[in-house]
């Protein structure tokens, strides 16, 4: 047989393998009673694809429209709007093992250096219970109380040297200016130091570069893992992105050299960094291996910082667009505190009106609009929101596509905060409030959501009362233009500010 022929027949075997597969996956798999695309339902390819792309998120929220509450989004994942569904897929259960989080989904460490089994995202069930119950510690109610004095101290740097800033040119990209308070702040919580970006006048740091493109990038390219591509491609891959790779190591040995830092200081009293309260702890089951110390204060700073950044920019970005809404919120918070030192993480909690606009917000900017999946792990499947689901099923709620669902929400493509005041319009009464979920729930949600929280009400209530501000480029959409990956990719947001005379 000549070299044609065997191409052919190679050709020919593979399309009908492909074909086969699938029709199997379209008529003859458990999953084939539930509605979706057909493409979507028989390969996984549109799915990879619309994910590099960006587009996943929306495209899930077209889907939800035409098909219903529950859509076949890959002949494996199933996506659902519906309340309940959280807890069926993310909840633990009496009777029922947790779902695993499916790792085909989440980019692998930004940096390798640690071993990846160390940190809290990628560690087995048994091991994120140890880990979570270790770092928890930093996390209760009373420990976010303990960090007033760190966010105030943030807060009124970013006031302080915006400034300075708008003092040589009044257009600065506040999406920069947030991170930068966002990871001073956390790392200083993390690492026990800053990365200085504000004190240093609003400039960047290698390693907030470094997060931000790798997790855009390692989204993208984790994707070719599904075919097993990324280990076949490894050996190109330092040639190609040598210099990527090269950042992602310096950010693992300055990860290091902090963390080795602050434990050479050892506990003290009067510190509230998360390495204090595990410096804190004498018991064996405590202690951590150095490697899982450096790997979770890596996770802590990215996982913390570039989400609450997100809102705080989709909170400025929405509030310019919706002027009535601003001067709302500007009433109310420049009609609560006379003066700058009146503004703390405990007063701002009486903000009705702004905590509805940080709701709103997350609704229709979840910071992570993707769909985080869980693989139904019991034998026999499970119930998800009143339907059979069968085992090794990958189930999700989209974040952006559940909240902006029609039979979730009254207006749902409208940025509307009255609807989470407690006397909300009646048109908004049958609003699912509690799809909204941008923390996730059960025993892998978000371990930051109380910092969180404090930070994004006090820095939110700080701008408002110290500037006046309105979009650069007033014609031009942001939110709108933004890809959305595991978390959003955010392009500048340039906003002209003044500081209020008083
Ligand atoms: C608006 C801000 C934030 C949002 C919307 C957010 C959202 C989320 C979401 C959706 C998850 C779960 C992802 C999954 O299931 O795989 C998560 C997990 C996590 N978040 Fe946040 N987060 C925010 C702020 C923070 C902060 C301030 C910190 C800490 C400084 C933090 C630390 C973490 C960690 C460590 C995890 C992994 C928890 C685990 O696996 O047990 N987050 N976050």
């Amino acid at each position: 047989m000549g070299i044609f022929e065997t191409v052919a027949i190679l050709t020919a075997t593979c399309l009908a393998v492909a074909l086969f597969y699938g029709l199997y996956n379209l008529y003859l798999h458990p999953l084939r009673r539930y509605p979706g695309p057909s493409l979507y339902a028989a390969y996984r390819l549109p799915y990879v694809i619309a994910n590099m792309r960006g587009r996943l998120a929306f495209e899930v929220l077209d889907m939800h429209r035409k098909y219903g509450p529950v859509v076949r989004i890959a002949p494996n994942e199933l996506a659902f709007t519906e309340p309940e569904a959280w807890n069926d897929i993310y909840g633990l259960q009496g009777g029922r093992v947790q779902n695993p989080r499916d790792k085909a989904a989440y980019t692998p460490p930004v940096s390798d250096s640690f071993g990846e089994a160390k940190g809290i995202i990628h560690a087995s069930d048994a091991g994120h219970a140890r880990l979570r119950r270790i770092y928890g510690q930093a996390f209760t109610p009373k420990a976010i109380e303990g960090l007033n004095d760190m966010l105030l101290k943030y807060s009124n740097l970013l006031v302080e040297q915006l400034k300075i800033a708008i003092g040589t040119d009044p257009v600065q990209d506040l999406s920069a200016w947030f991170n930068y308070t966002t990871f001073d702040l956390t790392g200083d919580f993390a690492f026990g130091d800053a990365f200085h970006c504000l004190d240093s006048g609003g400039k960047s740091h290698f390693f907030l570069d470094t997060v931000l493109a790798g997790v855009v990038v390692g989204c993208q390219i984790w994707q070719l893992e599904r075919y097993k591509l990324l280990t076949i491609l490894s050996p190109l891959l330092s040639l190609f992105a040598g210099d990527e790779m090269k950042k992602a190591e310096m950010m693992g040995r300055y990860t290091q050299e902090l963390v080795d830092a602050r434990l050479k200081e050892g506990y003290q009293p009067d510190r509230k960094d998360v390495l204090n309260y595990l410096l804190q702890s004498k018991k064996k089951e405590d202690q951590l291996e150095t490697a899982e110390l450096y790997e979770n204060a890596l996770t802590l700073v990215v996982a913390g910082s570039e989400t609450t950044a997100t809102l705080l920019s989709g909170v400025v970005y929405f509030l310019c667009r919706h002027p009535a809404v601003l001067e709302k919120v500007q009433d109310e918070v420049r009609g609560s505190f006379k003066r700058d030192v009146e503004i703390t993480p405990i007063s701002v909690n009486g903000l009705k009106f702004m905590i509805a606009v940080l709701s709103e917000t997350m609704r229709v900017f979840p910071p992570a609009g993707f769909g985080f999946p869980r693989i139904i792990s019991s034998e026999h499947g499970q119930s998800v929101a009143g339907r059979w689901v069968p085992s090794q099923t990958r189930c999700n709620i989209f974040h952006y596509a559940a909240y902006r669902y029609e039979a979730n929400f009254a207006r749902p493509e409208e940025f509307i905060p009255e609807r989470w005041l407690v006397n909300a319009p009646a048109e908004f009464k049958n609003d699912k409030r509690e799809v909204v979920q941008p923390f996730m729930v059960g025993p892998r949600g978000c371990i930051g959501k109380g910092l969180a929280y404090a930070e994004m009400r006090l820095i939110l209530a700080k701008m408002l009362w110290h500037f006046d501000f309105e979009l650069a480029d007033p014609t031009k959409q942001w939110h709108e233009r933004l890809r959305s990956f595991l978390i959003w990719e955010r392009t500048p947001l340039r906003v002209r500010s003044r500081p209020v005379r008083r």
